[in-house]
């Protein structure tokens, strides 16, 4: 078969197996290449890729029924909220069950990917380091967002010559890194709570310093996990109705004023962040065995850092839990690039400017990615197979253009919010995209 009618799939994490899944079930033809030798991504601990960001205590934060792919259920044996290890045999069993595992070219890197007459010129990197170079009609980026970290911009002021460890959450495993040292965990995202939450057992003393507030929501409410209370029907109603229900919710969890534990107040109403899921934060709080700070100020000698409100702590280790950069090494810049986070694709996957090109998984929702991923998947699919067709170029970037629009309004301003979805509504969008009927090109 010419290779110029197969599509090229970047990527076997759980956006790249179910792009994989989805194409076979659809008859199209792929090859899926994996830098690393598993299947899982950011979900196989110490992944031979280098990319993973999975630390050795990690669970998932979006419970499991709600977070699998629909077309197989997570085991029912599993916790509600499985650790890395269980996700990972849950992708394992995922490519067995759908005979994909010989699908996939194992540690093959993407190296180059660029247009070429009407297809894809897409150039890998196999084991024995040579490089070959096919045709593809099509390519479908899944090679994640989670994994080339973001340290402060700009770096704060004297951090070259602080005297203490830096270290960005990205490259924190285990705990005894932590064991009787003054540590600092910068940020208030889900990196940040759990690894503060891990340090005030171990460490000799704990700081979270945070430049804003954020609700620090359960795991559980009334003994269900917190992210089946929410549905289609309840997702239909006005987001202010959402709020208020879900607001009473944290009232009764007492997670509803985060000031009450020493964080400050946060500068936005519910949902207008990416959820920080923590049962566990704010009684290390109450405890005293995590003390909150403000934003680090500089660091103005030795170990000492100083915080804006003018304290200081003597510390021997900063975690920087400040997120992650979305990049694409093997795009020339010209060809496809995210500046600051920012991804200008229709309904999130499809590139306008560059015909053929797709993205899977680049999307953080106030819920879990992989069921938005698989949605995305049989969208592209139906596009692929001619099934449905997207509108005209002029209308997707007016879309695109008022979808940051609404994006801009929303959220916090915080490259960590740019491609942030409600999981329902998103949901509902991809529907309605695979049911525009074809057109005559
Ligand atoms: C600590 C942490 C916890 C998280 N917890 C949750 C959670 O509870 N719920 C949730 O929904 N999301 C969570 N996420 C988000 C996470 O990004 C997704 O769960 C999921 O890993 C996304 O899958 P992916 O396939 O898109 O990306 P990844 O899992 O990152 O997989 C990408 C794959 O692409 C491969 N690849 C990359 N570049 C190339 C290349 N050039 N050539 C070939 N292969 C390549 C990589 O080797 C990797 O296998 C978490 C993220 C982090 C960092
Ligand atoms: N399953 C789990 O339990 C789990 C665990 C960890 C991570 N995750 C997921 O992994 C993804 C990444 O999470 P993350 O917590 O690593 O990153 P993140 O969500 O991007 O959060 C980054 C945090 O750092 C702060 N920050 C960034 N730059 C800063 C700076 N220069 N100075 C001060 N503060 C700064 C941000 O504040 P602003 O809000 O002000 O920008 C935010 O609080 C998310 O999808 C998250 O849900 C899940």
């Amino acid at each position: 078969m010419d290779s110029a009618e197969k599509v090229c799939i970047i990527g076997a994490g759980g956006s790249g197996i179910v792009a994989a899944q989805v194409l076979d079930a659809h008859g199209i033809p792929f090859d899926c290449f994996e830098k690393g030798s598993y299947i899982g991504g950011n979900w196989r601990y110490e992944n031979d890729n280098g990319m993973s960001s999975a630390y050795r205590s990690l669970h998932i934060n979006t419970s499991r029924r709600v977070m699998a792919f629909r077309s197989l259920p997570m085991p029912d044996h599993f916790p509600d909220y499985p650790d890395h290890f269980q996700m990972a045999a849950y992708f394992d069993e995922f490519a067995d069950h759908f005979g994909l595992r010989e699908k996939i070219s194992f540690r093959t890197e993407v190296v180059n990917a660029k247009p070429a007459d009407g297809a894809w010129a897409v150039t890998v990197k196999g084991e024995d380091g040579g490089e070959r170079t096919e045709r593809y009609r099509a390519v479908i980026v899944a090679n994640g967002h989670h994994w080339d970290p973001r340290w402060p911009e700009p770096a704060f002021p004297g951090s070259e010559d602080f005297e203490g460890e830096q270290l960005h959450a990205h490259h924190y495993r285990e705990p005894d890194v932590l064991r009787g040292k003054r540590v600092l965990v910068l940020g208030l995202g889900n990196s940040a709570v759990d690894i503060a939450v891990e340090s005030s057992r171990i460490a000799d003393k704990t700081f979270i310093s945070t430049r804003r507030g954020a609700y620090v929501i359960p795991k559980y409410i009334n003994g269900k996990p917190i992210d089946e209370l929410s549905n289609p029907i309840t997702s239909m109603t006005p987001l202010a109705v959402q709020r208020f229900f879900a607001m009473r919710a944290l009232g009764v969890a007492s997670a509803a004023d985060p000031t009450a534990y020493g964080l400050p107040k946060p500068d936005h109403k519910l949902f207008e962040a990416h959820p920080t899921v923590s049962s566990e934060l704010l009684p290390r709080l109450g405890h005293g065995d995590i003390t909150a700070k403000p934003n680090i100020d500089r660091y103005p000698g030795g170990r000492t850092v100083r915080f804006v409100d003018g304290s200081s702590e003597e510390i021997d280790l900063v975690v920087y839990c400040t997120g992650y950069k979305m990049t694409f090494p093997f795009f020339d810049p010209k060809v496809f690039s995210a500046p600051e986070n920012r991804l200008p694709l229709y309904r999130r996957v499809v590139s306008v400017e560059r015909p053929g090109l797709y993205f899977i998984g680049f999307i953080q929702p106030l819920g879990p990615i992989m069921p938005l991923a698989e949605a995305q998947c049989e969208w592209v699919a139906d596009l692929l197979d001619g099934r449905v067709t997207l509108p005209p170029a002029g209308e997707m970037k007016r879309e695109i253009a008022r979808e940051e629009r609404k994006q801009r309004k929303r959220f916090v301003a915080s490259k960590r919010h740019t491609v942030e979805v409600d999981f329902h509504p998103y949901l509902r969008e991809i529907r309605r995209e695979r049911k525009r009927a074809e057109q005559p090109a």
